[in-house]
């Protein structure tokens, strides 16, 4: 059971996580926050579930979690605080939240994964699918979706990565009120920093890539390119050396060679 006085206590935001929606069964948080309904109109609402029944992971692919065990939840961010933010780079400070969270609170050294896997020791511990709502031409909703591996200890399916969660890397039982908190702590802070200091955030987030300079395969549907993993570019896109040709990659799977 998710205790919200001890969720609470940690919290330290102006906005984000200050409207709490907690569910015990849902189809996704994201597919949800992303209708636009009344009670989740607020900037920086929170919507956690214990149980996604049709949880979503990116490239159409499903995210399953078992219930109780870990976080699965969404962050809305509304026109008001967007205007000036670029989407990817709020998509890079949600995974640099999730890994300094982690990092801050356990022992134990994470590693990101272009554009937003965090990985411990190799092994997928959290992902997070970042989409959008437009009216017109314009961005009205941005729905942040985060799901962290924290108590699961068995993983059934098919899976593009290898996962694992925190218990299996430390080995004890992991409290998901504190956690959650400091994540969006980290991540209020980090969309503050992204309004001025962008720069800041995309260097944060290069230092804790370490595939950047390796050979790396990245995967789109049957396409399958290999190149270098050069760099990031300031819309927080990766740049693939092939050669003396640098090309910008928007989408994808990045895999080990
Ligand atoms: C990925 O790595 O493929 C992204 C996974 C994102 C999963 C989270 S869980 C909470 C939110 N609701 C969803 O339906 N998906 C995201």
């Amino acid at each position: 059971m998710f205790e919200l006085e001890k969720f609470d206590i940690k919290l330290e935001t102006e906005f984000i996580g200050r409207n709490f929606i907690y569910c015990d069964e849902i189809d996704s948080t994201n597919s949800e926050l992303l209708a636009g309904k009344q009670q989740y109109k607020k900037t920086g609402t929170v919507l956690l579930a214990e149980k996604q029944l049709a949880g979503k992971g990116r490239k159409d692919r499903t995210w399953l979690s078992a219930k109780g065990l870990n976080l699965t939840f969404s962050v809305l961010l509304t026109k008001d605080i967007l205007s000036e933010i670029n989407i990817n780079h709020v998509n890079l400070a949600a995974s640099l939240a999730v890994a300094s969270a982690i990092e801050n609170l356990h022992q134990i050294k994470t590693e990101l994964k272009w554009p937003n896997d965090v990985l411990i020791h190799k092994k997928k511990v959290a992902g997070i699918l970042t989409e959008t709502s437009i009216k017109g031409t314009k961005v009205e909703r941005v729905v942040v979706g985060i799901g962290i591996n924290l108590n699961q200890i068995v993983f059934q399916g098919d899976f593009n990565f290898p996962p694992t969660s925190l218990k299996l890397e430390l080995g004890t039982n992991i409290e998901r009120e504190n956690i959650l908190a400091e994540i969006l702590n980290i991540f209020e802070e980090l969309l503050l920093q992204l309004e001025s200091k962008p720069q800041m955030i995309l260097n944060d987030w290069r230092a804790k890539c370490q595939m950047i300079g390796d050979k790396i395969t990245i995967s789109d549907d049957d396409k399958v390119k290999t190149g270098i993993f050069y760099d990031i570019d300031d819309n927080g896109y990766l740049l693939l050396k092939k050669n003396d040709l640098i090309e910008k990659i928007h989408f994808g799977d990045v895999g080990f060679v």
